[in-house]
């Protein structure tokens, strides 16, 4: 009995309070999967700070208008343009937050970035861009995020994006693949460092999710047709990266990928990623960490 008392119960700890608000961060949150998961939040009673790079012109500013919308609904939401490379851009959102809501309760680390192209042509300058945004990025968010929750003394969620591409490899997406297992070990890692301080961390894994993101890849896959044809490669090698040229090459790219890979055979909408996302941030995630779950219609389990 003494024995399982010490081993067991003496290292018991009550669980640390939750911060006063329930309050996010979400970065990559002008479009796409970011911006719905805002809506998402919003709807369950989270008050927001909402992150992404400054935009071109100032009266066409996606993330402005997102929170406007918000606010017009009923919901608290304000608009921070950073670049979450750069650790004092992350603490500088991080103070904005802290000033209009008092405490963080969640860091949802969503930004990222991809390319297409084969390996073998990849630049390693373009290599280690991918790896600054969707590594060191989150890195810093979920850093951050932690350091203020010990601060708190509250608990606080981690959570950021892998895709299914961080599942396993995949062919002309190296160094995004890459970038997006090492989200699932930085995540890992944050979890088993920081549980014995509340903190939670976990990742969300997409599969094909109709967003921005997809015009790149649809832009890569033409570019390496373009290359391979110039190569002079035959019939089936120019299959597998079936042409996708001019107009719809996105709604094509997005299509093929489907068409090929997701048991329930639709693309994702972001609103289905939000679904996860919430969850995540909920409650009901209280005990769960260091996980990385796929929401990508059944790709990851065939
Ligand atoms: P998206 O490209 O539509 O939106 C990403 C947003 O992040 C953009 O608004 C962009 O400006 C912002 N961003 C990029 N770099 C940034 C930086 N340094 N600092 C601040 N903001 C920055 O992407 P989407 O599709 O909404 O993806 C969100 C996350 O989910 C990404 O991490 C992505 O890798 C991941 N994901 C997406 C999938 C998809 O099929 N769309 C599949 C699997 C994962």
């Amino acid at each position: 009995a003494t024995f399982l008392r010490r081993r067991f119960l003496s290292t018991q700890q009550p669980p640390k309070p939750k911060a006063p608000i329930k309050s996010a961060i979400i970065t990559g949150a002008a479009r796409g999967i970011g911006r719905a998961t805002a809506h998402r939040l919003a709807a369950d009673g989270y008050v927001l700070t909402l992150n992404d790079l400054s935009s071109s012109s100032s009266s066409d500013d996606a993330l402005t208008t997102l929170c406007n919308d918000l606010q017009s609904l009923g919901h608290s939401a304000h608009p921070f343009h950073a670049d979450i490379t750069t650790p004092t851009s992350v603490s500088a959102l991080l103070s904005s937050h802290l000033s209009v809501y008092g405490s963080l309760s969640c860091m949802i680390a969503n930004a990222g970035i991809v390319a297409a192209a084969p390996l073998l042509s990849v630049n390693p300058n373009d290599f280690l861009h991918i790896l600054e945004t969707n590594v060191i990025g989150v890195f810093n968010c979920y850093r951050a995020a932690a350091e203020q929750f010990i601060k708190q003394g509250t608990s606080g969620k981690l959570i950021g994006a892998s895709s299914v591409a961080g599942l396993r490899g995949q062919p002309l997406l190296g160094p995004y693949a890459t970038s997006k297992f090492a989200v699932r070990g930085l995540t890992q890692s944050f979890a088993a460092e920081l549980a014995g301080e509340g903190i939670t961390a976990n990742a969300y894994a997409p599969g094909v999710v109709e967003t921005g993101m997809w015009d790149t890849i649809a832009e890569g896959f033409v570019r390496v047709e373009e290359m391979m044809r110039k190569a002079g490669k035959g019939e089936k090698e120019m299959e597998d990266v079936e042409a996708a040229e001019g107009e719809g090459a996105k709604a094509r790219t997005i299509k093929k990928f489907t068409d090929a890979l997701v048991p329930l055979k639709r693309h994702s909408t972001p609103e289905d990623v939000a679904g996860l996302v919430g969850f995540l941030a909920s409650e009901g995630a209280d005990y769960i960490t260091g996980q990385t779950y796929a929401v990508d219609g059944g790709i990851y389990f065939t």
